[in-house]
């Protein structure tokens, strides 16, 4: 199995959204994956014009000179995609847009019909495999998720790829600062196993995604936490 994993943190390996991903690439080549790992940060990739290029005169093809030429043949051979961004303004970053954005020279241009929707159909070649999401919050609440989960969820299906579940882990910034107070190691093994899982099974069960979200302070420490750390700055 192919996977190819974009992490559209701009804190790369140092973020926790690269923490997180770190568990779950050792989990997906525990299962015999053969995982790549893309960092939007390193990439010179424009924002789409809008020109519909891709779509008539150059089809298939981009008229923008830049590293998304050498993403695309990644994205179109990825039996399990997944997109590692922490939550940014309730949604994805940026950079991990615009790369998401790139994405229609995969696909053509005239409308098929799919689950009763409109849809683009995916050029020959270009496989219709899976998508999964890796996200941290700085928030406590779960539902901070929500936005960006319904936003992978449409995408998924505008892609034609099946949306298998997100690896999600709230206030994640807490961790590291407890350090050898606490004890996350079951959290960080979930995460491994969650990557296991979908190499194995196509999907993650669950009872692991829950651990990997599960309370680890009370919400008054953490305000009591952000209102000391930061103050009145
Ligand atoms: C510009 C910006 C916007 C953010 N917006 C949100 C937000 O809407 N909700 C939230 O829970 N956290 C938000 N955060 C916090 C990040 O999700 C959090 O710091 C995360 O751990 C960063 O991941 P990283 O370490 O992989 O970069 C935001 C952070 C930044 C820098």
């Amino acid at each position: 199995m192919k996977v190819l994993v974009i992490n559209g943190s701009p804190r790369k390996d140092r973020g926790h959204t690269g923490a997180a991903l770190g568990h779950l690439v050792k989990g997906m080549e525990k299962g015999g994956a053969e995982v790549r790992t893309i960092y939007t940060r390193d990439l010179n990739i424009g924002d789409c014009r809008g020109c519909f290029n891709c779509w008539t005169n150059t089809p298939g093809k981009c008229i923008q000179d830049d590293d998304m030429a050498g993403v695309m043949g990644l994205l179109a051979d990825a039996d399990l995609l997944i997109l590692g961004t922490p939550v940014y303004v309730d949604g994805m970053t940026g950079s991990m847009k615009t790369l998401l954005d790139r994405f229609i020279p995969l696909l053509h241009g005239r409308f098929v019909l799919r689950d009763d929707h409109c849809r683009h159909p995916l050029r020959e070649g270009v496989k219709a495999g899976k998508v999964a999401l890796v996200s941290v919050s700085g928030f406590t609440e779960i539902d901070n998720f929500d936005p960006l989960i319904t936003h992978v969820k449409a995408l998924s299906r505008n892609m034609n790829r099946e949306y298998v579940g997100a690896v999600v882990r709230p206030v994640a910034w807490m961790m590291p600062n407890m350090e050898g107070k606490a004890d996350f190691s079951d959290i960080s093994e979930a995460i491994v196993e969650a990557g296991l899982q979908l190499v194995k099974d196509g999907r993650m069960k669950p009872e692991t995604l829950q651990t990997i979200s599960r309370e680890i302070v009370p919400r008054d420490m953490v305000l009591s936490i952000m209102g000391e750390y930061y103050g009145d700055k």
